[in-house]
């Protein structure tokens, strides 16, 4: 029989990347085929973002196309995985009848069966009815069914997880090392969910607790990737630096250690089983640096700045292979807001972290985010926010206008009384700012060699590939054999430069001859450097 096939798009960010390359491997280990276009195939599935009002509609368009084919093609199972799912859930499948699966981010391991229940109902076969345990409210019986696998508010992980044993967990461990598909480049999920409860985030509510990862598993992990061919891990959690395994509280079962929920992470620090041996993210790094001696970059996202360990940046100036870089998000510059944010820092808190850094580590860079137009944000509050951008000296920072999210406390409580055109004008002030500050910090480089990680083609290169586009400005103009390759310096800065696509997946010294607001530009500085 021909194998289903399957067309899997990922919306928002890094976690859902990493989420989409675990389903990929459970779906190909199934037997269904990949497709690169969504009207080949038999199931379309969106692993979708919540973060953003935008990025949820980018997601609603894409299932108006699908619901649109499916007139004529009623056979295509179409599921909404990831937090869209888990957020708006049986709402999503009343309001789009052409949504047959819906599953949340921390169901993930159950979509070979979700598409499996949506594909014998779809045939009316026998058995095609849903899981009574994990459906919707008047799912049963109902006019159609809709495979469903959502945490909804119990977050069922977290207040059972010592006692059950957490299939989440086995998706991540049976990630596949295929040696077929080389790579040079992977996620590690390190800690799942999120504790802090920003009161403007939805993460806590669609991804749950926050979920530690056994250490032995994430430093296992990394080593068979590497063994595997990847010379660059970039450790993920929604707050990395909270990273807290506690030994004496773990819990095995048939001998397999299992991921814990988080300590509450107050001024005191972790609580900790007393005598227990803990492993900090300090720690952690360590063992990845010194047990995974052939992975050559070490990076991780995304830091919290409140509780910033000076442990941490120890082991970043003592361990080479580590980058120097952090993504940090203030969100604000403005105390007050920060405080109706619930972010736990403060302006001066926030600036003493950096200077820690800045002085253990001179050449480190840093990335950052802030919001603009958050509920009762002044001019002077923004113009804060403006001065935090001009002492912080990010390398760069996504600025994101404040999007109202249903089931958030500051939803919940507090009106979005920011017009939209000023979060426009306020946007659009400190992206001019950045793109400053971007543009000092990248032209310091010309005239320096810097190490590079050779990612990929670069993108304007694809797109004249594929479509000639002029409105592309990014490096030279003239069609060549070699091709304009991109990668990132140990501080994540993007470098342009001109070289033979074998490149691709080493690493090379580059001499910077040139820089605008978002990469550098210069050409090749001898032989790849030998890894
Ligand atoms: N710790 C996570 C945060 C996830 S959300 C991580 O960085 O991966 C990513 C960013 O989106 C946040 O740092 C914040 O700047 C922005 N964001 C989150 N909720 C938002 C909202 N309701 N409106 C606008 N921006 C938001
Ligand atoms: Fe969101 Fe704050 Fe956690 S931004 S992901 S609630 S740290």
């Amino acid at each position: 029989m021909k194998p289903l096939t399957v067309y899997l798009e990922t919306f928002g960010c890094q976690m859902n990347v990493l989420d989409s390359e675990l389903v990929r491997g459970q779906l190909l280990a199934a037997g269904y085929r990949f497709v690169e276009n969504w009207k080949q195939a038999d199931v379309v599935l969106y692993n979708t973002c919540s973060v953003r009002e935008h990025a949820e509609n980018k997601v609603y368009s894409r299932i108006g196309l699908v619901g649109q084919r499916k007139r004529t093609h009623p056979g295509i199972v179409l599921g909404v995985l990831g937090c869209m799912a888990e957020r708006d859930g049986a709402d999503m499948a009343r309001r789009h009848p052409q949504v047959d699966l819906l599953c949340g981010p921390g169901e993930l391991d159950k979509v070979p069966m979700l598409i499996d229940n949506a594909l014998r109902t779809r045939r009316g076969g026998p058995g095609g009815s849903v899981d009574p345990t994990t459906a919707p409210a008047g799912a049963q019986g109902g006019r159609r069914e809709v495979a469903t696998a959502l945490q909804g508010n119990t977050h069922r992980r977290s207040s059972t997880l010592a006692a059950a044993e957490d299939q989440l967990e086995m998706l991540d461990l049976a990630r596949a090392f295929s040696p077929e598909q080389p790579r040079h480049s992977a996620y590690v999920r390190i800690t799942r969910g999120c504790n802090k409860h920003c009161t403007y985030c939805v993460v806590p509510r669609t991804r749950g607790r926050e979920v530690h990862r056994p250490p032995d598993h994430i430093v296992d992990e990394c080593r068979r990737l590497v063994d595997g061919g990847v010379i660059e891990i970039t450790l993920l959690g929604q707050t990395v630096n909270h990273y807290h395994y506690d030994h004496g509280a773990a819990v095995s079962l048939n001998g397999v250690q299992q991921p814990q929920v988080g300590a509450n992470f107050g001024a005191a620090g972790p609580k900790v089983t007393p005598g227990s041996r803990v492993t900090s993210f300090a720690d952690l790094l360590q063992r990845i640096h010194d047990e995974v001696p052939g992975l050559q970059r070490l990076r991780f996202v995304t830091s919290f700045p409140r509780d910033f360990g000076d442990d941490i940046l120890d082991v970043m100036a003592a361990c080479p292979r580590i980058c120097r870089y952090l993504h940090l998000p203030a969100q604000s510059g403005s105390n007050r807001i920060l405080k109706m944010m619930n972010r736990g820092h403060t302006v001066e808190t926030y600036l003493d972290l950096l200077d820690r850094l800045r002085v253990k580590l001179p050449d480190a860079t840093v990335a950052g985010d802030v919001i603009c137009g958050f509920p009762t944000e002044t001019q002077a509050d923004h113009e804060a926010t403006v001065g935090l951008l001009e002492r912080a000296r990010y390398k760069n920072c996504f600025i994101f206008k404040y999007s109202p999210r249903p089931g958030t406390p500051a939803y919940e409580r507090l009106s979005d009384d920011v017009p939209d055109g000023e979060k426009r004008r306020r946007n659009n002030e400190l992206l001019e700012v950045q793109s400053r500050i971007s543009r000092e910090i990248h032209q310091s480089q010309v005239g320096r060699t810097v190490r590079v990680f050779v990612e990929s083609i670069s993108e304007r290169e694809s797109r004249n590939r594929n479509t000639a586009d002029p409105s592309v400005t990014l490096g030279w103009e003239q069609p060549r054999q070699v091709l304009q390759l991109a990668g990132r310096t140990d501080g994540d800065l993007i470098v342009m430069f001109d070289a033979e696509q074998s490149l691709v997946g080493s690493m090379v010294d580059v001499r910077i001859e040139r820089a605008g607001p978002l990469a550098l530009f210069g050409s090749l500085a001898g032989e790849p450097v030998a890894v």
